[in-house]
């Protein structure tokens, strides 16, 4: 199978297995496992962030941040594509009670002057107030697509005028980081709030972070606890991610590589009509007959080539560590020769 239904679909190496297995551990509700303490020490280090908080998920340490940021009805400015309003199961709504304010362009970017435009006037009685600005780098649904380090922090001047919270959706925030050369420090100073996937593109079997400061990740610890999410031994999955964070960010640049490959072949065939220009792991392309969609992922699946669909005819293809350049060069010529 060659499977580019997601990075997420990825198994530990017998190096990262390794590292688990010899992980020492302990209880880490009670603050006692060292190994979750040195991933969460090692990773607030690399941002320059006070504090960082080990979670089971992405959603998870999304849903803590946008908890801690707000209170019920308040409001939460994000992309008509953001993670955490499209495939959270509506947890903002259900977890925090609070409300989404959807703006965007069809790149999965949103621009300074964007968030400007819909923030709640203080004191207007009638609107929700606006409370926290969340974006999401790399945009998942968008394609894979950056903001670069300028334009978040044109929208954060907008948003510390307005006093507002601002949160980082960075599930494949290294992605980021590798194809635009820049570094995880300059996030740590632009956002208040960040979460971080180990369990994507780096390879883990599980595991996201939270960084914030002190009091922000002391509030988070309660709210994970109150989720569910607070756990005991799991410094033998903290072990995988530091092996990650060691070993795996670099080498993100094969996946874009890899993407990049497919995005020429894609370009080439008549019946697709548009592939989103790929920038990191992500290709996002529509066919000419949107409708021919399901024949056109039953073809792949014959062929033991698995993508997704991401609803309105949009299409994805995922690269990521368990899938070799040949296999690329593989979906490449099988590509070439579907008839649809
Ligand atoms: C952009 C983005 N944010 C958050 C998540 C949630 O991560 P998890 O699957 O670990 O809950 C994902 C998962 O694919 C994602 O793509």
């Amino acid at each position: 199978m060659i499977d580019l239904l997601s990075d997420t679909v990825t198994k530990p190496t017998p190096q990262m297995l390794h590292a688990m297995a010899n992980a020492q551990v302990g209880d880490d509700v009670f603050d006692e496992d060292p190994t979750v303490n040195a991933l969460q020490e090692k990773a607030a280090k690399l941002f320059g962030m006070e504090a960082a908080l080990y979670c089971p998920s992405g959603t998870m340490t999304n849903q803590i941040a946008i908890k801690v940021h707000t209170q019920p009805g308040d409001e939460v400015i994000c992309h008509h594509y953001a993670h955490i309003y499209n495939y959270e199961g509506g947890g903002m709504m259900f977890n925090s009670a609070v409300s989404p304010k959807l703006i965007g362009n069809p790149d999965g970017i949103f621009t300074a002057q964007q968030v400007e435009e819909v923030i709640s006037k203080p004191g207007d009685i009638h609107a929700a107030r606006t409370k926290l600005v969340e974006v999401e780098n790399t945009s998942n649904k968008g394609g894979g697509t950056c903001y670069t380090i300028a334009e978040l922090n044109q929208i954060k001047t907008v948003v510390k005028k307005h006093n507002l919270g601002y949160h980082l959706d960075g599930a494949r925030l290294f992605n980021a980081l590798i194809a635009q050369n820049e570094n995880a420090a300059d996030y740590g100073q632009t956002f208040d709030s960040i979460s971080i996937c180990l369990s994507k593109g780096l390879g883990c079997p599980i595991g996201s972070l939270l960084l914030g400061n002190k009091d922000f990740i002391a509030e988070a610890k309660f709210i994970r606890k109150r989720f569910g999410g607070a756990w005991r031994q799991a410094g033998f999955m903290a072990a995988a991610g530091i092996y990650a964070l060691d070993n795996n960010i670099n080498r993100l640049a094969d996946d874009h590589a890899k993407a990049k490959m497919l995005e020429q072949a894609l370009l080439q065939l008549d019946y697709i009509s548009f592939v989103q220009p790929v920038q990191t792991n992500l290709v996002i392309f529509m066919l000419k007959y949107p409708a021919h969609a399901e024949k056109f992922t039953a073809q792949l699946a014959e062929k033991n080539i698995r993508i997704i669909g991401m609803g309105q005819g949009r299409l994805r293809m995922v690269t990521h560590m368990d899938v070799s350049m040949s296999q690329i060069e593989t979906v490449c010529n099988v590509l070439a020769e579907i008839k649809i």
